[in-house]
């Protein structure tokens, strides 16, 4: 099947506090970016991906991305969701999408491969996820716990996320037009009334956001299988 990834790459990277976007930061011989694009690349049922990246941008000209036959640029928006719409409207007459963090380099195929399976079997779409781990506080605005969270249905979203285009363009849309939060893809599905499956992924996917988590990419990016 033809699935088109659409990456958003149009953030600042504030947390990650370097002086360049987090996506163009180097793991060894090639950038963030570089190694999501080319590992969504790597999977037989992904054709082509579409990279949301910020007007002016300075850095995606220099990277081998930029003259890939499988690879097309549109330009980012505000919030991560805007940039992701923009993808989306970029495509024509495609049917399944998959939306993934350009901050994700260590994404494993094996987990595409499961999130294919599932997103194309269910109505709803389906996103990779990770149950949490450790023991659940909901604290109050002065840093007080207020109570235990039941960890048991909770889970970290992670990306990739994989809907049918339409239902997601519109969902998308929808949402931001009438305001609402939309932090992933299946935040706007959600709110359209529809259900998307949690797919149990690796935590190993990780979103490199903080310095720290530069030393964790470039060691999963350095063991062995995908
Ligand atoms: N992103 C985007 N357009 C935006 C904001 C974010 O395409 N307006 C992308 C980022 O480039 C990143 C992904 O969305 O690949 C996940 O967002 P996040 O990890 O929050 O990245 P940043 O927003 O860049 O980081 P921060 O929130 O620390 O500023
Ligand atoms: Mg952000």
């Amino acid at each position: 099947s033809d699935i088109i990834a659409v990456v958003p790459a149009a953030g600042v990277g504030k947390r990650m506090k370097s002086s360049i976007p987090k996506q163009y930061l180097k793991i060894g011989d090639k950038t963030i970016l570089e190694h999501t694009v080319l590992r969504l690349l790597d999977h037989p049922s992904i054709s082509h991906v579409v990279i949301a990246i910020s007007d002016g941008d300075e850095y995606f000209s220099q990277t081998c991305l930029k003259h890939h036959d499988r690879v097309r640029i549109v330009s980012g928006g505000k919030e991560r969701a805007d940039s992701v719409l923009s993808g989306l409207k970029s495509l024509q007459n495609t049917d399944w999408v998959m939306v993934h963090d350009a901050a994700r380099p260590c994404v494993a195929l094996d987990d595409i491969d499961a999130l294919i399976a599932e997103a194309t079997t269910h109505a709803d779409g389906a996103i990779l996820a990770c149950p949490v781990r450790d023991t659940m506080k909901r604290g109050s605005a002065t840093g007080e716990i207020n109570e235990t969270v039941c960890r048991e249905q909770l889970w970290h979203a992670l990306t990739p996320q994989m809907f049918n285009c339409g239902q997601l363009l519109k969902a998308l849309e929808d949402a931001l037009n009438k305001g609402l939060p939309v932090t992933d893809e299946a935040s706007a599905i959600e709110l359209s009334g529809s259900s998307p499956k949690l797919v149990t992924g690796s935590a190993s996917n990780i979103k490199v956001t903080q310095p720290e988590d530069l030393a964790l990419a470039t060691f999963y990016l350095s063991t062995a299988c995908p």
